[in-house]
């Protein structure tokens, strides 16, 4: 890299080696920060993103290659030394603990203490002010002393941010922040980073949103399979050409609808009810046809999806499939009678990390590949291997554990368990957060097959082109209710977004 120690630079990465088991995870990968820039990293799932990040962040350690802070070369051997350097991360992955409160998460080995006479002790007035602080800037009200475990994804992403902010870095890497907020939200984060930017402080930004890309950052770095491809200044480039770079080649159709004839309803519910949560509601969904759920945060996308799976108990309201009458007591009865649900929060109902892929691809089927108390080893076998050919996950085989794959990929191996059921409907909650425009092409055309075989649909999705481009119809939901409808021809953005927000102000 010719300006290594350009003054102008606070971060420099100098041909940077990463191995893993079977995996070249980065390859001689070089990568640089202005001050006060944004600076995006784009590439597929599995192109070394986030491996990147952990080796500037200390969580890994490089085989090999240099990094150097304001000019001078850094030895980061762990997170302390990142932190040191002025160096902090929200991750991908949220990294808080459910047992903690909010504020406990975000303090979480760097508290804030006072001496009371010869003793050392928490400061938590100074720590709530300083969230508040932070949380005001970011237009967000949460309550700090509430654990996280009950706290929904996008709050819990707020937290990560919030979190990331509490450490007055002089570089803010955010990986994949907005991957489950609503524009709204998005609108508010961008907020923060302009300000951010503007007081010094340079963003490396992670994100598969490339029209975020063009509307918040400044320079844009490639990495296709572990290596440097190109750095471009944001205004001098299209998104045909990052999609290019980053892919190896032209993708063409981001959102493939395929005609499918609708049959009739597979499954209606009708005026349920749960606490505060979910007021009288009622839709259906016919056979081959894909419903869209719009809302904004908090809307009761996720509670209408969990209620009807049998996760959380609903209050009253009647659910019928094929017509007749049902009850849904669990998530097990659910599968029974069809219903699979692709949680937005892979660990929580989705993957086992500790797993392989294989494992759990057939897990919720091992009834079918069990017999006589025996597991089929070669059947289970085969469909991690149909899984990984057909969803195009990256790993070197069916045994690979699920937690090492990138977080695209574990999201592939998601949605690959929910149809290796081959259920009646299928509920998908934010099916391709954080899935790179390849992989997404791939998921909606999978999302096309399964109703052409007769399967419905309900997709929960915060991006909007994501649903007008893939549903039959969009159900708009506000504070628990359903608030609006929209057929494929009359449905646009403004439309859905008008109604998501009316109700509320
Ligand atoms: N701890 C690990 N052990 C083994 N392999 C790993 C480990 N961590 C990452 N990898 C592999 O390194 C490669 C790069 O993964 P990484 O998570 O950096 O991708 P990414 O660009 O962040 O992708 P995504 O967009 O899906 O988040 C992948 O092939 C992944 O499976
Ligand atoms: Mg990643």
């Amino acid at each position: 890299m010719s300006d290594l120690g350009g003054s102008e630079n606070i971060l420099v990465l100098d041909k940077i080696n990463k191995s893993f088991p079977g995996v070249h995870a980065l390859k001689d990968m070089s990568f640089s920060v202005r001050k006060g820039e944004v600076h995006a990293i784009c590439g597929e799932n599995g192109a070394g993103k986030s491996t990147l990040m952990k080796v500037v962040t200390g969580v890994y350690r490089q085989d090999s290659g240099d990094i150097y802070v304001e000019g001078k070369k850094v030895d980061i051997k762990g997170p302390d030394d990142a932190f040191d350097q002025g160096i902090a991360i929200m991750y991908q992955e949220t990294s808080l603990f459910n047992e903690m409160t909010i504020l406990e998460n975000m303090f979480l080995n760097h508290e804030i203490t006072k001496k009371i006479g010869p003793l050392t002790v928490l400061d938590y007035r100074a720590m709530e002010d300083r969230v508040n602080a932070i949380f005001t800037k970011m237009n967000v009200r949460l309550n700090l002393h509430e654990k996280v475990r009950n706290i929904g994804m996008a709050a819990k992403q707020l937290v990560e941010i919030a979190k990331a902010l509490t450490f007055n870095s002089r570089v803010l890497i955010m990986d994949e922040p907005t991957a489950s907020l609503t524009d709204r939200e998005v609108t508010a984060l961008f907020e923060i980073i302009r300000n951010l930017r503007a007081e010094g402080v340079s963003i490396v930004y992670i994100s598969h949103r490339l029209e975020e890309i063009f509307e918040i950052c400044d320079r844009v770095t490639v990495i296709r399979d572990g290596e440097f491809i190109s750095c471009m200044d944001v205004k001098e480039t299209t998104k045909d050409r990052l999609v290019a770079d980053m892919v190896g080649r032209e993708v063409t159709s981001y959102y493939p609808k395929t005609d499918v004839p609708i049959g009739d309803v597979a499954f209606k519910i009708e005026h349920i009810e749960q606490g505060a949560l979910l007021h009288d509601i009622s839709l259906e969904v016919r056979r081959g046809e894909i419903v869209g759920l719009s809302g904004l945060a908090g809307a009761g996308r996720t509670e209408l999806a969990e209620a009807i799976c049998g996760l959380t108990k609903i209050d009253s309201g009647r659910i019928r499939i094929d017509g007749q009458e049902t009850k849904i007591a669990n998530y097990r009865e659910a599968m029974a009678k069809g219903i699979v649900y692709v949680s937005e929060d892979r660990g929580k109902y989705g993957l086992v990390l500790g797993m392989d892929i294989k494992r759990n691809v057939s897990l919720p089927q091992l009834h079918t590949i069990a017999t006589g108390g025996r597991i089929d080893f070669e059947q289970e076998r085969k469909l991690g291997q149909e899984a990984i050919r057909e969803f195009e996950i990256k790993a070197p085989n069916e045994d690979f554990i699920v937690e090492n794959l990138s977080g695209g990929n574990q999201q592939k191996v998601s949605v690959a368990r929910a149809t290796a059921l081959r259920p009646k409907l299928m509920i998908l909650d934010e099916p391709t957060r954080g899935v790179d425009v390849g992989a997404k092409a791939e998921i909606h055309r999978i999302i096309g097959q399964l109703v052409e075989q007769g399967l419905s649909i309900l997709m929960i999705s915060s991006e909007l082109p994501e649903l007008l481009g893939m549903c039959d119809r969009i159900y708009v939901m506000n504070s628990g209710r359903i608030v609006g409808e929209f057929d494929r021809e009359h449905a646009t953005q403004e439309g859905i977004l008008k109604v998501a927000l009316e109700a509320k102000d």
